[in-house]
């Protein structure tokens, strides 16, 4: 019999996981109600962060974090290269410039000395002033934030953590060296609302913008009221039907359907993370005999890894990825590449034109990731490392 297709990466998901989903079908709110609420606790809780904001995904997170910030036109934003588009891209929804910084050849992270060096990179193109800079915690590992939030508060920038692949790490989304972190709920993340992102922070104003951004830029609160003739009648008692936009916003909310998946999900973190790590140290130990050709990512921080990474030394073994990945297909494994270099996209080839961030390219040239999800078996493990110690030669 073939063995099941073994993808890079899946959602977890089991009976309780469905019936709180059934449960949230059968209440009376299907968009944004109660069990939002109730996610947003829970996930404040489990981050450690005072307020956590949701909202439809990851890639919105990041815009509504770039849009509470108030970046704008004139500004720049420090993104490392070595990332999805939407962290580069929430830059460029609110007009902001991006700077790509490079990152560690090694792990693909930016460091504390790449980010410096993007800095003078971004004082000598002059597009503006650099007013943020958004770490990605890579494939779950976790960035050296207390050096990084050094240089931004000595500079005064803000700093949003791209977390989207970090959920569950040690430190990841108590925002200590940050002003927010950023989270998605995508199904290959480590717990998934189907669609989802969250935004933590620990200042007060930070979530009551995020809360309104998300939805329109409305607001019902009548002491912040400003339009007195229309929000209040003549014995001061405010409209019951008021509100009032300050500023537009946006439809990004999440629904309680998603919420419900949400919450079940999240009490299996910590049981999804250990699990992952576990299969990560099986790899480690099957994979030890390809070395030098393949090592896996000597991983930094504490990691609640989100993706394993092997770097090949494809030139050295005189087969190139693509041969790689077709043949490990043939076999039922499926790979992916994370990231090509977002600098290296057309959109900002022509915008800021072929910039020289070599850590970034020696890190490209030789990743790949390899299936992790907490239902695999040790036995995938062993199976995904044979085929590779055969297709290698
Ligand atoms: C590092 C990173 N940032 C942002 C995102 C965007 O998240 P979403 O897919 O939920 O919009 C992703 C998702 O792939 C990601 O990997």
């Amino acid at each position: 019999m073939a063995e099941a297709f073994l993808p890079y990466g899946r959602q977890t998901i089991d009976e309780a996981d469905i019936a709180a989903v059934a449960a949230a079908l059968r209440g009376d709110f299907l968009t944004t109600g109660p069990t939002v609420a109730a996610f947003e606790a829970d996930f404040a809780r489990a981050t450690g962060a005072a307020h956590a904001v949701s909202c439809a995904n990851g890639t919105a997170a990041l815009h509504l974090a770039a849009l509470a910030l108030g970046l704008g036109p004139g500004d720049v934003v420090i993104v490392p290269t070595l990332t999805f588009l939407a962290t580069a891209n929430a830059a460029r929804y609110v007009g902001a410039e991006v700077c790509f910084a490079d990152v560690d050849p090694d792990n693909g992270l930016m460091t504390p000395e790449t980010l410096a060096r993007a800095a003078e990179a971004a004082a000598k193109a002059g597009r503006g002033p650099v007013k943020s800079v958004s770490p990605v915690h890579l494939s779950g590992q976790v960035c050296d934030m207390e050096r990084i939030a050094a240089i931004a508060r000595r500079a005064g920038w803000s700093v949003v953590e791209d977390a989207c692949h970090a959920v569950g790490g040690s430190g990841v989304g108590d925002c200590r060296h940050s002003d927010m972190a950023v989270f998605s709920l995508h199904p290959v993340k480590t717990i998934t609302a189907g669609e989802g992102g969250v935004v933590t922070t620990q200042q007060p104003a930070l979530a009551e913008r995020l809360f309104r951004l998300r939805s329109h830029g409305m607001m019902r609160a009548p002491e912040a009221f400003t339009e007195k003739d229309q929000a209040f009648d003549a014995a001061g008692a405010a409209n019951p039907w008021y509100y009032e936009m300050p500023e537009p916003g946006f439809n990004y909310r999440l629904t309680d359907i998603q919420a419900a998946l949400a919450i079940s999900q999240l009490k299996k973190l910590s049981a999804f993370v250990a699990r992952r790590q576990a299969l990560a140290a099986r790899y480690d130990r099957a994979l030890a005999r390809l070395a030098p050709a393949v090592r896996p990512v000597p991983r930094a921080g504490t990691p609640a890894l989100h993706l394993y990474v092997v770097l090949i030394d494809f030139a050295g073994i005189g087969i190139s990825r693509a041969e790689i990945m077709r043949r490990l297909r043939e076999a039922g494994i499926g790979t992916q590449v994370h990231y090509v270099p977002v600098h290296r996209q057309p959109y900002y080839r022509a915008r800021y034109g072929m910039l020289d961030l070599p850590g970034a390219d020696a890190y490209y040239a030789r990743a790949l990731s390899l299936p992790l999800f907490p239902a695999m078996a040790d036995s995938d493990v062993d199976r995904v490392a044979d085929a590779l110690a055969r297709v290698i030669g």
